[in-house]
């Protein structure tokens, strides 16, 4: 006979084997839920105050404490840090795609400069257009061949102004390399795009794009209050969105004089196709003409600032290590000996000059944590749950000097890369100068012959110093933040005339 059993018992045996199952999945669930490890913030502000003014060394030094992966609130974004070239390399090998989309800020939709922005453009169809413009018919190895004598010329002309301005230097004293550098490149884009040099000291307009460029990328480089609090947006408490509307409204007319000027042109002067005629060639009607003018901003904005950052850190790095310098100067002599100039056919040759720059791009990225990203959907990475809108920083600094990968990871070794079979062209996640995935520089190209022909002119042409007031070991290595990362204080190196 079958042994009564009274109903709390039924009860015991039949949830017996449940409640673990129960348990086990909201572990489970937990688990799927759990946010990366971050430090405290503060209610309604979060840990937007501790990130300081160099927010990616604040970010890089979060690791000891959290491991590669970072959470953090600023203000209203959630945030992701990813710190790692571990981390990195699953980030875009694994999740690229959900993470296609970026972070919209306050400042950047004044002018409706996100609606015309190929760097901003949500993931579809408009930024699909732009991005195969610039990468194929922009700047396609052909085309770059067929543009060899603009960046030939905008080089030329900068070694003539710094020629030019050390004569008038007193003795010991240094010049700021960088400026020169940022001059060319504006002069280059301008060449590419529109035709003309923007640069000009006899030109008032291209004085004036200048300085209404340089307020864009001071505004746009600022930390905004409004990003974390955006209620309190009507208020501007900063101004920078007063700011960003005068700045963005002259470019913006200036830029659309200059495209008139060069549309009317057309037929007299110009003998070769510009990026404007792939524009207006493939774009046709379908764009309005504040949409033109700011994706021309946009590449200047992109390709300027970036060069003479990465050039002024080749530089000093150079002069703080003799060594590297007699030997880049040892490799110009030998390859390109002291009768000619050295052309962009050289650069394969040159394989310690690639070693310069990829040993500076990776100690100082100039976007030190990319332009960041935004999780499209709810998604799980690396065990962790990232809900939607999350913003994400790739912290490529960080990633440049992560111990795990680089063997004496501050120091400045060229040396390093040499058959290494590392480059920047978005394989090799623990080297992201430039990103990786969907969203990677649409640049490179142009930025990589750029980058070589501006440096081994500088060296060939020139023999540098540091300003008398510096050694080596007194050079100021801060960087500061604006759009991009560039040195805090300008490198001053007194130039010789070599050849
Ligand atoms: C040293 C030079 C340069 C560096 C270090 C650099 C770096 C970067 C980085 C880090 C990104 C974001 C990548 C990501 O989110 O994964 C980016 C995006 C971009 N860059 Fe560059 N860049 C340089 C030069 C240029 C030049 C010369 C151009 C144009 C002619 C350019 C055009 C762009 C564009 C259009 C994007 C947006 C791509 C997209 O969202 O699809 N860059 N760049």
């Amino acid at each position: 006979m079958p042994i009564p059993l009274d109903s709390s018992l039924w009860y015991l045996l039949f949830l017996s084997p449940v409640v673990p199952l129960l348990l086990l999945h909201r572990k489970i669930s937990a688990s799927k839920r759990r946010l990366p490890p971050g430090p405290p913030g503060w209610p309604l502000f979060g840990n937007m105050f501790q990130l300081g003014p160099m927010p990616h060394r604040t970010v890089a030094h979060l690791r000891d404490r959290y491991g590669p992966i970072v959470w953090l609130r600023l203000g209203a974004i959630n945030t992701m840090a990813i710190l790692s070239a571990k981390a990195s390399a699953n980030f875009f090998k694994n999740h690229d795609l959900t993470f296609a989309e970026r972070t919209i800020t306050a400042t950047m939709r004044v002018h409706n400069y996100e609606k015309a922005s190929l760097a901003l453009a949500p993931y579809g169809s408009y930024w699909r257009t732009m991005r195969r413009l610039v990468t194929v018919d922009m700047l396609v190895a052909k085309r770059l061949n067929e543009t060899a004598h603009i960046r030939r010329k905008c080089v030329d002309n900068m070694l003539v102004w710094i020629a030019r301005e050390a004569g008038k230097l007193g003795e010991g004293r240094g010049l700021q390399v960088a400026r020169y550098v940022f001059l060319m490149s504006f002069n280059l884009l301008g060449n590419l795009m529109l035709s003309r040099d923007l640069f000009d000291p006899e030109s008032n307009e291209g004085s004036e794009f200048f300085t209404a460029m340089m307020g864009l990328m001071h505004w746009t480089g600022l930390p905004n209050v409004v990003n974390a609090l955006p209620w309190l947006g009507w208020l501007d408490p900063q101004g920078l969105r007063r700011h960003m509307e005068r700045d963005m409204g002259n470019a913006i007319k200036i830029a659309s004089k200059f495209v008139k000027e060069r549309i009317e042109k057309q037929s007299d002067e110009k003998t070769q196709r510009d990026f404007l005629d792939v524009l207006l060639e493939n774009l046709g009607n379908d764009t309005d003409e504040d949409s033109l003018n700011i994706f021309i901003l946009e590449i200047f904005l992109a390709g300027s600032e970036t060069t003479s950052s990465t050039i002024e850190w080749a530089l000093t790095e150079l002069l703080c290590n003799p060594e590297t310098l007699s030997k880049a100067k040892a490799e110009l002599s030998e390859v390109v000996g002291c009768e000619k100039k050295v052309e962009e056919s050289d650069i394969e040759n040159l394989p310690y000059l690639q070693a310069i720059i990829k040993e500076t791009l990776r100690l100082h990225p100039p976007i030190p944590m990319l332009v960041p990203r935004r999780a499209m959907e709810d998604t799980e990475f690396m065990g962790y749950f990232i809900p939607k809108d999350t913003q994400v920083f790739v912290n490529a600094w960080a990633i440049g000097r992560d111990p795990d990968v680089w063997e004496d990871p501050l120091a400045f070794k060229p040396d390093r890369f040499l058959g290494a079979g590392i480059d920047y062209k978005g394989s090799h996640y623990e080297l992201i100068p430039f990103g990786a995935g969907r969203r990677m520089c649409a640049g490179v190209p142009l930025a990589h012959r750029t980058l070589h022909l501006v440096l081994s002119s500088l060296l060939h042409r020139f023999d540098w110093t540091l300003d008398a007031d510096t050694t080596p070991s007194t050079v100021d290595m801060r960087d500061r933040i604006g759009i991009t990362m560039r040195k805090l204080e300008p490198l001053l190196a007194v130039p010789t005339v070599a050849i």
